[in-house]
């Protein structure tokens, strides 16, 4: 067994934590407002963050798929925004096309996105189909050269932002459920393709989440991603490596949750000690840092499969079920830490709060999380 990080992954750790505290941190107050980070992006696009394990040749930084994750992780402890937008991105945007695309769709596609010049997302969650993914409705018909899409999509992370988007549809009416269901992938510019209304959510306030209609949408047939019935396999395979970036974003919101209560709880005197000294609030530092490295050592443990293309789907669903609860209790305990003061917005733990609770709902909600572990059993 090895519990370390290669000098590699370390040094991505480094430089990530310092381009989030120089150039995120800064800018956190903005997207609190509703500012979508494109400023941002731009910069993690120069250091080659927006493709961190694409192959070279298709202009990517080829690093492994651990890196990747710490690149999550670290930038969630400053805006879990930014991890959101990174990870939607990348494993459900990019991976798709990579995995199954044919090269002419890799070649037209990858290189845009892994250089940031595009930013994917993804197109599964209809109104009468979010658990249960495979109840989607949207239609998409061939008709010569092109497929015509009609349909509703909703809760879309990067909607409106984004120029390459993986969309799911049936092709096959006749079948129901899983089969019958095959992926697109829609540029953002396809007549008939209508951004609708952006989502006012309770954290994430820098990522834009909107209702997207097809509307006659034509889709050249080129753009079929992966065999027409099989969309679903592919919704699924991506879904579980995109698991483990949600529980990387989650690890990163509980870590920062908890470093802030730490030098918070030193620094705030009451009946003449820290309150750190004091018991109540020790006890609870200890079981929040307990959480937090039993999710870290789920997450990492879920990485290294994947890195290794060993299974780990029942692992990414574990790493994500325990890193998103944690999420939710450690900040939840971090407002208990700062009193009346973590119920302020003088102070990142109610951010922190809010940011948390998605994480047990997007990519699979905890519920459907134990579905997938305990068909594993
Ligand atoms: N990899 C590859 N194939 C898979 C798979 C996987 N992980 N999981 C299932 N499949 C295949 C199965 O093998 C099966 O194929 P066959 O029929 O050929 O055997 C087929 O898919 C159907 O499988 P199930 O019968 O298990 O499917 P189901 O209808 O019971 O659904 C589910 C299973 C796990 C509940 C699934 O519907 C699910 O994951 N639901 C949650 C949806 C979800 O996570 N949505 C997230 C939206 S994206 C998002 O949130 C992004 C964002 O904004 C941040």
């Amino acid at each position: 067994m090895n519990f370390h990080f290669t000098d590699e992954q370390e040094m991505m750790r480094k430089m990530v934590r310092d381009f989030a505290q120089k150039e995120i941190a800064p800018f956190v107050e903005r997207m609190e407002n509703g500012e979508f980070p494109r400023k941002v992006l731009s910069k993690m696009a120069e250091l080659g963050l927006m493709g961190i394990t694409v192959p070279e040749k298709y202009g990517g930084s080829e690093m492994d798929f651990t890196s990747y994750i710490i690149a999550i992780n670290e930038l969630s402890k400053v805006s879990a925004t930014i991890g959101v937008i990174l990870s939607v991105h990348t494993s459900v945007g990019t991976n798709p096309i990579l995995y199954f695309g044919t090269e002419e769709q890799k070649q037209t596609y990858i290189p845009k996105l892994a250089s940031g010049e595009y930013l994917g997302a993804f197109c599964l969650t209809e109104p009468g189909a979010g658990s249960d993914a495979a109840g989607l409705k949207t239609k998409a018909v061939k008709n010569g050269y092109h497929y015509v899409l009609n349909g509703s999509k909703v809760f879309i992370t990067n909607g409106g932002e984004a120029d390459v988007y993986i969309v799911f549809a049936r092709t096959n009416l006749n079948e129901t459920g899983s089969k019958g269901i095959s992926a697109f992938i829609v540029e953002k510019n396809t007549p008939g393709f209508i951004i609708g209304k952006d989502e006012h959510k309770m954290g994430l306030h820098g990522s834009r989440t909107v209702q997207i209609t097809f509307e006659d949408a034509k889709v050249p047939v080129e753009n079929l991603l992966g065999h027409e019935g099989e969309g679903f396999k592919v919704a699924m395979a991506n879904l579980d490596v995109g698991r483990i970036g949600i529980a990387a974003q989650a690890l990163g919101i509980a870590e920062a949750a908890l470093e802030h209560s730490v030098e918070y709880a030193k620094g705030r005197f009451q009946f003449g000690k820290p309150i750190a000294a004091q018991q109540g609030v020790g006890f609870k530092l200890a079981d929040m840092a307990t959480s937090v490295e039993a999710a870290r050592l789920l997450l990492y443990r879920a990485a290294f499969l994947r890195q290794h293309g060993l299974p780990c789907g029942k692992e990414a669903s574990m790493a994500k079920l325990f890193a998103s609860r944690t999420a939710v209790e450690v900040t939840t305990e971090a407002i208990q830490v700062y009193g009346g003061y973590g119920y302020t917005k003088d102070y990142p733990v109610e951010r922190f709060f809010r940011d948390a609770k998605i994480t047990e709902i997007y990519e699979g909600t905890s519920e459907i999380q134990r579905i997938v572990i305990s068909k594993n059993l």
